[in-house]
């Protein structure tokens, strides 16, 4: 295994994609020596959360930031510097990282408490990360405002979490609160791009794309279902692969079936369904992408200024695809069929032969014609 997202963990604030507003701010606190003394970064997982903590920390420790006024102004680690090594490595006894999720407990935070107390060993800064802050019970959410309402000057929290609503007011009041978005589609294309540049590995774009599209704007999930691909499959990526490791039914077919819906061809769609069944393929992802499909159909053919949001979700090819189809729908026959197919999905489930649902939403809905 590579583990992608291991070797292509940024390294500076500016290798951190999609969350310039974010990154500015940082950088220009650092530079202006304006440091806060709680952080809080919340959002989707896989944004970048806690690759950022780890990074400021450095900033904020780095040796020649403190030698060098210059350089200070970058609001950036010089990764060279032993603080920024040892904080690389993971060796940092100033830097302590607290999974929440498996330390919940007052005992923790009490624990933690006693180590606020103290001076850093060595660095100027001690930097507390706490990942997924939202797990904490209450007591640990007291005994930790306490701390955040007057924490010593050499000392900074950042918490993270990706569940801000289970957050405490009081705590998140206490906060400089910054917000990671998922990253389009886009953007994870051209991270999997540059890697896939810098590891030799072969690729066609669309499968690229399309890794992207299934990580949901996470880049960490991209990088790891890339590194799946490449210890199965060896440094090339092809949409063929893709589909058939993520067991996607493929993009070509839905497009296929979607067409016959919307020509109304009973008979062809039938057919199709049955050799998409023979080839061994699963038809509740297949109903799923093919549902998918089809309300982004509709939505575009009643407001195609969807477009613009459409083509941070989808491939390039995928919304040319779905732009053609829209220019010719019967939309109230569309809804019909839609939501015959949200049924059929979940009487799938309970039916020991889930062609047969799909079948009969087919038949239903594209009949009229016969
Ligand atoms: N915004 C980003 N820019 C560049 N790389 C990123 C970004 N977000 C995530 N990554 C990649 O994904 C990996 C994991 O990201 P990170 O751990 O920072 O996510 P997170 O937001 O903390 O996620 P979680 O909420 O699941 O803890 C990083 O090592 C990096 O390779
Ligand atoms: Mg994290
Ligand atoms: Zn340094």
């Amino acid at each position: 295994m590579l583990a992608i997202y291991r070797k292509y963990r940024p390294k500076n604030l500016s290798e951190i994609f999609g969350q310039e507003e974010t990154i500015k701010i940082l950088q220009s606190s650092a530079a202006e020596g304006k440091i806060s003394h709680a952080y809080l970064f919340y959002g989707p997982r896989g944004t970048g959360k806690t690759t950022t903590a780890r990074i400021f920390s450095k900033v904020v420790n780095c040796q020649k930031r403190q030698e060098d006024s210059s350089f200070f102004k970058k609001g950036e680690p010089c990764n060279q510097c032993l603080v920024c090594h040892q904080i690389d490595d993971g060796q940092a006894l100033d830097i302590i990282e607290i999974d929440a999720a498996s330390n919940r407990g007052i005992d923790e935070i009490r624990d933690l408490k006693e180590k606020v107390k103290t001076l850093p060993v060595y660095y100027k800064y001690k930097v507390f990360i706490i990942d997924e802050v939202h797990m904490l019970t209450p007591q640990a959410f007291n005994a930790l405002l306490k701390t955040l309402e007057e924490p010593p000057s050499y000392v900074i929290f950042i918490l993270a979490t990706t569940e801000y609503e289970k957050l405490p007011a009081t705590i998140v009041s206490r906060t400089q609160r910054f917000y990671f978005r998922k990253l389009t589609l886009q953007e994870i294309t051209k991270k999997l791009e540059l890697i896939s540049e810098k590891e030799k590995i072969s690729f066609e774009k669309e499968a690229l794309e399309m890794i992207a599209y299934l990580a949901d704007g996470s880049l960490r999930d991209a990088e790891s279902l890339l590194d799946q691909i490449i210890s199965l499959k060896g440094k090339k990526v092809t949409v063929d692969y893709v589909e058939t490791i993520l067991g996607k039914v493929g993009f070509m077919k839905v497009i296929k079936m979607a067409e016959f819906i919307l020509k109304k061809d009973l008979k062809e769609a039938l057919n199709f369904l049955y050799e998409i069944n023979n080839e061994g393929h699963n038809l509740f992802q297949f109903n799923k992408d093919l549902t998918e499909y089809l309300r982004r159909i509709l939505s575009l053919s009643l407001n195609p200024q969807l477009e613009k949001i459409f083509e941070k979700e989808i491939s390039q090819s995928q919304l040319k695809e779905i732009k053609k189809q829209s220019t010719k729908i019967d939309t109230s026959y569309l809804i019909k069929v839609i939501k015959s197919l949200i049924e059929a999905y979940s009487q799938m489930r309970y039916n020991p032969f889930p062609i047969v649902p799909f079948e009969v939403a087919l038949i239903e809905n594209l009949r009229e014609k016969e």
